[in-house]
């Protein structure tokens, strides 16, 4: 049976701590999902679509960490949206038995490890943590749409394509 995961999130956009985490699952599992989930807490800043194309556009820039992305040794990798419903519905969908989150910090700990709780209750879907490269540790979609906002340079955290996306979009 393959093993298959799946990593969610906003990916709002996304940066290079998201594209790490992605390649080192990648190197873990048969098939990666890669799904643009709606958090109803979140505003989005791109749409979906903006934000899988972005995804895809961004897999050449994973050589930065030393991986090719995704390789013939890795995961077949799948981007997709979750505009609704459970995420471990989804994961029963693809028959995904385990969910990928990075975590940088306490704070991200805390977050994530009711949802992991709850995933786990719901369905047994299992969620493994993987911690953040700490070049990436501060790095957050959110930090990268301010700085980007107010005229600073994102070239560090964010592959090209995000970087021409935020200025087109301001
Ligand atoms: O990048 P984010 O916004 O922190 O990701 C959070 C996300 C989208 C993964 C989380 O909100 C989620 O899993 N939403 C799906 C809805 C769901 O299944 N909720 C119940 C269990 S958490």
């Amino acid at each position: 049976m393959p093993k298959i995961a799946v990593y969610p999130g906003s990916f709002d956009p996304i940066t290079f701590g998201h594209l790490d985490i992605a390649a080192r699952a990648a190197s873990l599992f048969d098939e990666l999902h890669i799904v643009v989930v709606h958090n109803p807490a979140k505003t989005p800043f791109f749409s979906s679509e903006e934000r899988v194309a972005l995804i895809e556009a961004s897999f050449s820039e994973a050589a930065r960490f030393g991986k090719a992305f995704p390789s013939s040794k890795q995961a077949k990798v799948i981007v997709a949206t979750m505009d609704s419903g459970l995420l471990v519905d989804y994961c029963k969908k693809v028959d995904a038995s385990v969910l990928i989150k990075g975590v940088r910090n306490n704070a991200d700990l805390e977050y994530e490890l009711p949802m992991a709780r709850v995933n786990r209750d719901l369905a047994g879907v299992e969620t493994i943590f993987l911690p953040a490269d700490p070049s990436q540790g501060f790095v957050s979609s959110s930090l990268v749409k301010q700085v980007a906002e107010l005229g600073g340079s994102v070239d560090k955290y964010v592959p090209s394509a995000v970087v021409k996306a935020l200025k087109g979009k301001h």
